[in-house]
């Protein structure tokens, strides 16, 4: 592996894509319903001054309890269970002894397996008092996932759920990252369809019942140049603008799309 841009555009993730059946869909919802809840769980943790390790271990244990795993625990050499990705931070953040402070926003990514199955969902987070220009990208961003969703539908193109999420994003000036995209997933935590966040109606991949993939948008308030950090994961905005993202799993359904990771308590996106 030359990068930890696995996720890069244009390639990664070529194959036939799989269609999933009704067994396939339960798996899906209950993994989905994991992760969701490991978000869930955290949210009041989420507070100026926590460390983020601990927030890592928070969901470690949680994970563990319910006799579930964390795929991104020696994934590629990553070794923790959430990606935290702070203020310029694009995605793939490190949980470390830092501690939030008041007014960052925050992403945290988790992804679980449950008997084989992947669920795969991010959300942000307000740290104290945020600036409203913080909490517009916010706002934009949860946006942008779910004008995603809508136009995921049978006979529908991932050119039209990139071209959504674009025209949205960029109504309100700010950018989408090119270089890390969403992805099929399944009993793979990564598989084809890339799921690229900007695009043209009508290209691309039509979409069929069975199909899993992620959307999960990340959207720059500056330009959408990232830059990846000595570490080899933290992905940052070259022009050190914020950035946010929120991501979904989901599966095409005959008549639209059945979100797996949607949070059980209400909790989509701040204020929560
Ligand atoms: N959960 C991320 C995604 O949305 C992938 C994280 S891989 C890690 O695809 F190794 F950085 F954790
Ligand atoms: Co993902
Ligand atoms: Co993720």
């Amino acid at each position: 592996m030359t990068t930890a841009l696995y996720q890069t555009v244009n390639d990664a993730h070529e194959g036939p894509l799989r269609l999933h059946g009704a067994a396939a869909f339960e798996g899906m919802r209950r993994a989905g319903n994991l992760a969701a809840r490991v978000l869930d769980m955290l949210t009041p943790h989420v507070q100026p001054d926590v460390v983020t390790l601990d927030l890592d271990r928070m969901a470690w244990d949680f994970v563990q309890a319910q006799g579930a795993h964390s795929a991104t625990v020696f994934y590629r050499g990553f070794s923790h269970s959430l990606c935290i990705s702070v203020n310029q931070v694009v995605c793939h953040g490190i949980p470390s002894a830092k501690k939030l402070k008041d007014g960052d926003i925050v992403n945290i990514d988790v992804t679980v397996v449950v008997d084989g199955w992947h669920g795969d969902t991010s959300r942000m987070f307000l740290v104290g008092d945020v600036p409203l220009k913080a909490r517009r990208l916010v706002d934009v961003t949860y946006e942008c996932l779910m004008l995603g969703i809508e136009m995921a539908r049978p006979g529908n193109t991932l050119g039209d759920v990139g071209h959504a999420i674009q025209s949205h994003a960029e109504k309100h000036r700010y950018s989408v990252v090119r270089d890390f995209c969403g992805h099929g997933l399944g009993l793979n935590f990564h598989e084809a369809p890339n799921v690229v966040h900007v695009g043209k109606p009508g290209r691309g991949v039509v979409l069929r019942p069975g199909m899993f993939f992620t959307i999960e948008p990340m959207i720059n308030a500056g330009s959408y140049g990232v830059k990846m950090l000595d570490d080899g994961w933290t992905a940052v905005t070259r022009d050190r603008s914020l950035s946010a993202q929120f991501e979904h799993s989901i599966g095409i359904t005959d008549t639209g799309n059945e979100i797996f990771t949607a949070s059980p308590t209400g909790l989509t996106a701040p204020p929560y």
